[in-house]
């Protein structure tokens, strides 16, 4: 069929055992043409984490023309890490403009478990990050499996958690240590921060299969449970879920361009990267549905 991609010689190589995965053989710097992004979608249906390296020298206008190939991405809701020129785009950074260490950036941000955007109407499907400074030791992103989560829970609990459906409020996770920053007056008239119910179980729309969707950063709790029981419920399936053996730990080089699905992972910030280390990466979220399908066809 048409979406047969013209470097057959990309390949797959999974980077852990339950989770993550590197396409090689592409080279974005090359052009950013159907039949390669053919190719990255069919990895990713099948690989959640999936990371392409070497990508070197990405501008902000090559990683937009990457992410209009997935679909709509959604500006930031923290402004101050928006990119000046491009909204699309925002830093995840330990830097601030001149150059001194960035607290929040450093020690604070999305260290709590979280998939991005749980807490809209229509969250987020997939986030991109861009590698542009690495340090040397730590600060990985860490991810964990949320189809094996679910797939993984005893029946009596996997039955249960299918009737039920969570109320998710930016920062008001029913384990969030580490909150956002606050949201400007701006921002919080828009009425798009109030919260929002999903079904604490979804079925991925490409793949068919079903996972766990909860966030300790942002799902406040189960609705129609007492808090006690929902805080339980949800200690219960979080536990599960975040079991080493799901997990996978992404080891930041420069140049890497990491893609994930929001809707059947989690992640967070590792942290432990030197302070006089820069992290830097870029960072793009897609909110409309991908069209998988047709890529796949
Ligand atoms: C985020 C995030 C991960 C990281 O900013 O939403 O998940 O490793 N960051 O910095
Ligand atoms: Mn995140």
């Amino acid at each position: 069929m048409t979406a047969t991609p013209r470097d057959a010689s990309a390949t797959i190589v999974p980077l852990g055992r339950n989770l993550g995965a590197e396409l090689r053989g592409v080279d974005l710097t090359r052009g950013i043409t159907p039949p390669v992004i053919a190719a990255i979608k069919r990895a990713f249906w099948a690989n959640p984490v999936l990371v392409l390296r070497n990508q070197r020298d990405l501008g902000p206008e090559q990683l937009i023309e990457f992410g209009n190939a997935f679909g709509y991405i959604a500006p930031h809701s923290i402004l101050q890490y928006r990119h000046p020129k491009y909204e699309q785009l925002s830093y995840v950074t330990n830097v601030k403009p001149d150059g001194s260490l960035d607290e929040y950036g450093y020690a604070k941000r999305a260290t709590d478990w979280h998939a991005d955007g749980v807490f809209k109407a229509k969250p987020d499907c997939m986030t991109f990050l861009y590698s542009i400074a690495a340090p040397s030791v730590g600060g990985h992103t860490e991810f964990t499996n949320m189809y094996l989560a679910y797939e993984t829970l005893p029946e009596d609990l996997r039955r249960r958690a299918d009737g039920l459906a969570c109320f998710h409020k930016r920062g008001k996770g029913w384990r969030c240590t580490a909150p956002p920053p606050p949201l400007t007056e701006a921002q919080k008239a828009t009425g798009e921060f109030e919260g929002n119910v999903h079904p604490l179980v979804i079925t991925h729309p490409e793949s068919g299969r079903r996972s766990l969707y909860i966030s300790a950063a942002h799902t406040s709790y189960i609705v129609g449970l007492e808090r006690k029981e929902s805080d339980a419920l949800l200690d219960r399936l979080y536990g599960h879920a975040i079991q080493p053996e799901f997990q996978y730990h992404h080891k930041w080089q420069v140049g890497d361009l990491l893609m994930w699905d929001q809707r059947c992972t989690m992640h967070r910030a590792g942290g432990g990267a030197p302070r006089d280390e820069k992290r830097i990466m870029m960072r793009g979220m897609i909110v409309a549905e991908l069209d998988a399908k047709r890529a796949a066809a």
